[in-house]
């Protein structure tokens, strides 16, 4: 019996030292301490046992389960401290790793200056209009006083999709279909894309953007018209700039009129960007005509309203140095990336 037990002690000391999980020391621990386990099934033949045996084995089996007992114990703890520390390290975060490098976007140059322009005169008291893209030549040109026959197409290579339908040259159609629809007052600014058939160079798209501005009230004349070509030259190239109106022609406006800033370049003094002129050419303007007044239902008798249309790529060029008109459109990143 004796030494059944101390068997029971040895077995039960080595599985033990070699269990490595939580659910195997159970498993022991009922196959030897539990109550249909080894050291149990032992006693219950002590009855079979002589009085002075009796005690000394119990005695002795008491021992080896306490000794079991501790081993489990120390056994458990030990693993319960392996397995935290696997878990420590497992989880450890090291703040000093590099994040993840997130690119953010930014605006592209054309937006920049347009956004500008576009607060400017809002801060005037003009909303921003839209026109289509793909528009009717009657907007695009019968009803601002151009006909079939009129020279004035000639210098628009238009993009035609049919006799009736063309990708619209210029933003002045918004003009049209703002006063059909609109009574005076009308203080409106409409930016947009434009398309002119013509080889891509340096400076020339056949895509563009304009930004057409149009106002139309009691009284207005062409000095509101300065002063509101001053005012967002001044806040886009400098207090010192300068406006210069000169007259031109257009069939939607008389009279008609080019607009012109000091160069942003030379400051007027003249230089080869502004071929020694001192002056750089960013749109053309007018008084709205009043056969175009007159076709839109306005009374020009009562109303008189000036129009301007300035090229956006032009302004953005100057205002940055930028040389070439392409880049504007590349979308290469390094180019962005600058603004
Ligand atoms: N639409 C004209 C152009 O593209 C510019 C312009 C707009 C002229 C408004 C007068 C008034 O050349």
């Amino acid at each position: 019996m004796k030494e059944q037990l101390e068997a029971v002690r040895q077995a039960a000391l080595a599985a033990l030292a070699n269990a490595e999980t939580g659910e195997q020391l159970e498993e022991l621990r009922i196959r030897f301490t539990g109550k249909k386990g080894e050291l149990t099934g032992l006693l219950s033949r002590m009855g079979k046992l002589s009085p002075q045996e009796r005690p000394i084995i119990g005695q002795l089996a008491n021992e080896i389960r306490g000794a079991i007992e501790t081993e489990l114990k120390t056994r458990k703890a030990a693993l319960e401290q392996r397995e935290l520390a696997h878990r420590l390290r497992r989880e450890t975060v090291d703040v000093t790793l590099p994040g993840k490098h997130r690119q953010i976007g930014r605006q592209h140059p054309l937006n920049i200056v347009l956004d500008e322009i576009k607060d400017a005169f809002i801060s005037m008291g003009f909303s921003i209009a839209q026109g289509p893209e793909v528009e009717y030549d009657y907007y695009n040109f019968e009803a601002l006083n151009i006909p079939k026959d009129h020279p004035a197409r000639d210098t628009q290579d238009t993009f035609y999709f049919s006799p009736e339908m063309l990708l619209r040259s210029q933003t002045s159609p918004v003009q049209i279909r703002v006063m059909e629809q609109t009574r005076p007052p009308i203080r409106i600014l409409a930016p947009g894309r434009v398309f002119r058939i013509d080889e891509v160079d340096a400076t020339h798209s056949p895509i563009f953007h304009q930004i057409e501005g149009l106002v139309v009230d009691r009284g207005i004349t062409m000095a509101h018209l300065k002063g509101a070509l001053e005012l967002i030259s001044k806040k886009l190239f400098g207090p010192e700039t300068q406006t210069r109106i000169r007259p031109d022609y257009f069939p939607f406006t008389e009279p008609s009129a080019e607009i012109s800033i000091t160069c942003y370049k030379c400051g007027g003094k003249g230089c080869r960007l502004c071929k020694n002129e001192g002056w750089i050419e960013i749109g053309g303007a007018g008084m709205v005509n009043p056969k175009v007044l007159e076709l839109c239902g306005i009374d020009p008798d009562i109303y008189s309203g000036f129009a301007f249309g300035m090229g956006l790529e032009r302004l953005v060029l100057g205002r940055y140095g930028i040389d070439d008109i392409r880049l504007l459109y590349e979308n290469n990143t390094k180019f962005l990336e600058m603004f």
